[in-house]
């Protein structure tokens, strides 16, 4: 209650001072920050760290050794709210010979799975593409899966429905936790697959999809061309980071 008393308080007083010019050029400035962002479309890629979790909705420690990454572009022409309203998710990755595991903590405030169509629901998709094709099409290797807030497991093209997936509700939203078997391919170190992640949000809890975010294709795509997902690789642990060294200039 206090934190939402605060926010109104500094809405109300943005609202108030932006009736200046100076104010209309610097909120002129997110605008074409998000144009840029947008046309960039800088290729995305995750490293994931070697290892086998449970597949129980726990984020146990193993996860830890796995770098993060988060569902940042917005999927406009499918969005009816802004991205700033847009459920998102922040992720890692795993892997052993035969899984993709991935972890998904997604941020969502209305919480619904009244949509008739799954992918209307709230529900996190991985995209595969075990051959690195991007193609245009989906070929054999190719598959989408889709796991809602309820743990509820759906598919588009697969060419075998094999994932496994433990769900948990937390207080702002969900905890995905899935493993993708790999069907033609053995994982080794170094090598790389396609893999895209999307989050769907009902964001009203309404039945309708109000917004959708990726990680790399920013278009609706995915669950039919996989030219667009972006690069995970099957790489070492993540190292942890050097202790900073005392600063001996400050003493
Ligand atoms: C897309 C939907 C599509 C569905 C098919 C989703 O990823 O957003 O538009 O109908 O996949 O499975
Ligand atoms: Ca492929
Ligand atoms: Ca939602």
């Amino acid at each position: 209650m206090k934190r939402f008393n605060t926010s109104l308080i500094a809405a109300i007083s943005a609202a108030a001072f932006c009736v200046s010019p100076i104010c209309a050029q610097e909120t002129a400035a997110p605008a074409a920050q998000e144009e840029k962002t947008k046309t960039e479309k800088k290729e995305r890629r995750i490293r994931a760290s070697p290892g086998t979790p449970k597949i129980d909705g726990e984020i146990d420690d193993i996860w830890k050794t796995a770098r993060k990454s988060k569902t940042d572009r917005y999927v406009e022409s499918e969005s009816m709210v802004q991205a700033s309203e847009a459920a998102t998710a922040e992720f890692r990755c795993l892997w052993d010979e035969k899984h993709v595991y991935i972890l998904a903590v997604v941020k969502d405030a209305v919480l619904g799975v009244d949509a008739d169509e799954d992918w209307q629901q709230d529900s996190v998709e991985f995209f595969i593409d075990e051959n690195m094709a991007r193609s245009t099409t989906y070929d054999g290797d190719d598959g989408q899966y889709r796991v809602n807030c309820e743990g509820n497991i759906t598919f588009g093209q697969v060419a075998k429905e094999a994932i496994q997936a433990s769900v948990k509700k937390t207080k702002t939203g969900y905890v995905v936790e899935a493993a993708i078997e790999l069907n033609s391919i053995t994982a080794k170190k170094g090598n790389k697959i396609g893999f895209d992640l999307q989050v769907n949000d009902d964001t009203d809890d309404s039945g309708n999809r109000g917004a959708i975010m990726k990680w790399s294709d920013d278009t609706n795509e995915s669950y039919q061309d996989t030219s667009r997902f972006g690069t995970l690789v099957f790489a070492e642990a993540r190292k942890p980071k050097a202790k900073k060294e005392a600063k001996t200039e400050d003493k």
